[in-house]
């Protein structure tokens, strides 16, 4: 095995603390790298006035493949008032390095997978028709579109004459708010392109042939969003019967789902659809499988060969200075599982995930969130693992 180059993006608050516990398991797993630090964040924000500093992009450019902790974000307001003195007054505006780095690398495809762990306590459990309790097994990838629809950008209060005129020439604008004044109407955009469409839906059903599961469900709102949502399905409805015949494709609306989540979780396999779509989605299913500790994601653009890994759980300041951490590594070591998934070391990969399941079942180490605790400093002290506690447990599974 060559010898990789790895970019670590450990960002703000516990974003250091996952990551650096996700290092010694990889180590111990066998995965031989050299981990190289990129800056990102609040931090870099505040000193230099970018969260995503040009080094940063460089790094990734040259090494490809970044595992990323998690970043702080504050609104507009915020944001201005912590810039170092001496950037003040000089135009600067934050914006999300994550949405940054998704737009420069054009890192279109976010995949979510939502996996039961067995013994996980924080497990959905429902009630059978026999009274009794059931456990469903839930198994599902998130495909999420991840630069396009209503996360685009391309929003307006007040628009400008020129798209104020553009709207008017639609019927069911002149009809529903022609009589509005512009400067009470706000616009946020839904574009979808055929190109990034295809895109997705091509790596839902590749995803889904190359690891057997039945069925490819678009979750959109065809029925009502006829242009982006019924171009997505009839997309779907194209690939499908030209390339995957063998693969159902099945097709819920977004409200129906999430009414659904809770009743049926088990029957779905590989869900695609737009990005807020994909979003809300993936929350609802990582809900069913232990939450923010255990969801894991991958951003990544098939033709560049450059992905970013990264747990879908923020910076969670309030924990972030307490002298031990105890915030829960196994998102942040699931989403490492995805890269050595994308960079073809999948024996390792499975590895790492036999060894928390392991863990997981044996039910000794528990992180405060999977003893239903509050995270306060004293968690551990109460017979919660703390991070490194879990790290090491899942070490000596390897
Ligand atoms: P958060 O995900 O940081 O934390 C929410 C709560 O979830 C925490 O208070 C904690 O109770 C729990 N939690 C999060 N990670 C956990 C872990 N690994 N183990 C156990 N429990 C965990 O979201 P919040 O508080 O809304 O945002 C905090 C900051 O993070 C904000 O500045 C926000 O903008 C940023 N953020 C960054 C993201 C990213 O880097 N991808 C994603 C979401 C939020
Ligand atoms: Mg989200």
């Amino acid at each position: 095995m060559s010898k990789r180059t790895i970019v670590t993006l450990p960002g703000d608050g516990i974003g250091r603390a996952v990551l650096d516990e996700t290092l010694r398991v990889l180590e111990a797993a066998g995965f031989e790298a050299d981990y190289i630090e990129g800056d990102i964040g609040w931090e870099f924000w505040k000193k230099e006035g970018n969260p995503l500093p040009e080094r940063t992009i460089k790094l990734i450019e040259e090494h490809k493949i970044a595992l990323f902790g998690a970043i702080t974000s504050k609104p507009k307001d915020a944001a201005a008032e912590e810039l170092d003195e001496s950037l003040r007054d000089k135009g600067l505006v934050y914006s999300s390095p994550i949405v940054g780095l998704r737009q420069h690398f054009n890192l279109d495809i976010c995949m979510r997978p939502c996996h039961t762990y067995k013994g996980n306590p924080l497990n959905f459990i429902r009630r059978g028709a026999d009274g009794g309790v059931e456990e469903p097994e839930v198994d599902v990838v998130i495909f999420r579109q991840n630069t396009e629809g209503l996360y685009g950008g391309v929003e307006w209060s007040n628009p400008p004459e020129k798209v104020y005129e553009a709207l008017m020439t639609h019927p069911k604008f002149v009809k529903n708010f022609g009589k509005t004044p512009k400067e009470e109407i706000s616009v946020s955009t839904r574009i979808f392109t055929k190109k990034a469409t295809e895109r997705i839906l091509r790596a839902a059903f590749n995803h889904a042939k190359e690891y057997g599961y039945k069925s490819v469900t678009v979750c959109e709102k065809p029925n009502v969003i006829r242009e982006t949502s019924g171009m997505m399905y009839k997309m779907a409805q194209e690939i499908q019967k030209a390339g995957f015949p063998e693969i159902e494709l099945w097709n819920t609306n977004i409200d129906a789902q999430m009414m659904w989540l809770t009743k049926n979780p088990e029957d779905y396999g590989v869900i695609v659809a737009g990005n807020m779509f994909g979003d809300i989605v993936s929350d609802g299913f990582a809900g069913l499988i232990g939450g923010l500790g255990f969801a894991c994601s991958a951003q990544f653009n098939p033709d560049s060969g450059i992905g970013v890994f990264e747990p879908t759980h923020g910076s969670a300041p309030k924990y972030a200075d307490y002298p031990v951490s105890i915030v829960n590594p196994i998102a942040m070591i699931e989403s490492a599982c995805m890269m050595l998934d994308f960079i073809d070391e999948k024996p390792m990969a499975a590895k790492i995930r036999k060894a928390v399941a392991e863990v997981i079942a044996e039910g000794k180490v528990r992180t405060y969130d999977m003893m239903k605790m509050r995270g306060t400093p004293d968690v551990v002290k109460k017979g919660a693992a703390s991070t490194k506690d879990m790290a090491d447990a899942i070490i000596s599974k390897l």
